[in-house]
């Protein structure tokens, strides 16, 4: 029986690929307001804001390219069972060859009318597509006839995968966090699911809120310090 490892990232994992991340100098909060281009209320305030800045982050993703760290990451399935629990929107692991991944925020290549995945509906996929790296505009309508909205979780929503994330994190002998300031909940708090048996590494260059003491920080980018964390499981 393969050992499990939960690896739990964040934009850092992709700022090597030239995507920014949102909190550094220069991040992407620095630029835009998140209650405007990535809130509910932004939504039904000003959709076109919304579906521009998604069609930006799009056109950005059609030219970045997975890094090492993506591919060391994609290299663990070799010998473990690997689930990435990412708050990326990005489709970078999956290019890089990880074969379970869970997009907590939801994916920035897929869209759904904007009327679906609620409650009532069970949060199914059913309605969501993927558009690749395409635009979509104000007066783009589903097969419902409905505006379709990018599949991303806006700040005030629910994060329908959180459940599913916990069962694994639980189940974990291993947790790998690379890249998030770990300053958005329910997402940040998930690692404090890990069993107490569980070894806990973090790969961030900066500090980042860490409650407890097992948890061994390698302090460098995710290229470098998936190198190190490598060597450690030999
Ligand atoms: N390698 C590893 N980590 C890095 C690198 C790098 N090359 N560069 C930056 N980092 C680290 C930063 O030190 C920081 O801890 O990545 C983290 C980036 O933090 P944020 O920009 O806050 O990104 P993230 O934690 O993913 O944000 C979480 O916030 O706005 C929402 O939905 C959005 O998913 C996002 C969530």
């Amino acid at each position: 029986m393969k050992k499990r490892i939960a690896v739990l990232t964040g934009a850092g994992v992709s700022a090597e690929s030239g995507l920014g991340t949102y909190r550094d100098n220069g991040g992407l909060w620095d630029n835009y307001d998140p209650m405007e281009v990535a809130s509910i209320e932004g939504w039904y305030r000003n959709r076109k804001l919304v579906l521009d800045f998604y069609n930006m982050q799009r056109a950005k993703l059609a030219e970045a390219s997975p890094n090492e760290a993506h591919r060391l990451i994609a290299s663990l399935e070799n010998g473990y069972a690997v689930d990435v629990i990412t708050q990326n929107v990005d489709n970078l692991h999956e290019r890089a060859g990880s074969t379970h991944v869970v997009h907590l925020h939801g994916e920035a290549t897929k869209v759904r009318p904007e009327n679906t995945f609620n409650d009532e509906d069970g949060f199914s996929e059913k309605y969501v597509f993927d558009i690749g790296y395409e635009e979509v505009n104000p007066g783009d309508k589903g097969a419902n006839g409905v505006q379709l909205r990018p599949h991303i979780v806006f700040f005030g929503e629910a994060v329908p995968k959180m459940e599913q994330a916990i069962g694994i994190v639980e189940k974990a002998d291993i947790i790998l966090i690379v890249g998030t300031s770990l300053q958005v909940y329910p997402a940040a708090g998930l690692y404090r699911y890990a069993s107490p048996e569980a070894a806990i590494y973090v790969i961030d260059p900066a500090d980042v809120p860490l409650f407890e003491p097992r948890i061994r920080h390698i302090r460098k980018v995710a290229t470098e310090g998936m190198k190190d964390f490598i060597d450690i499981l030999k």
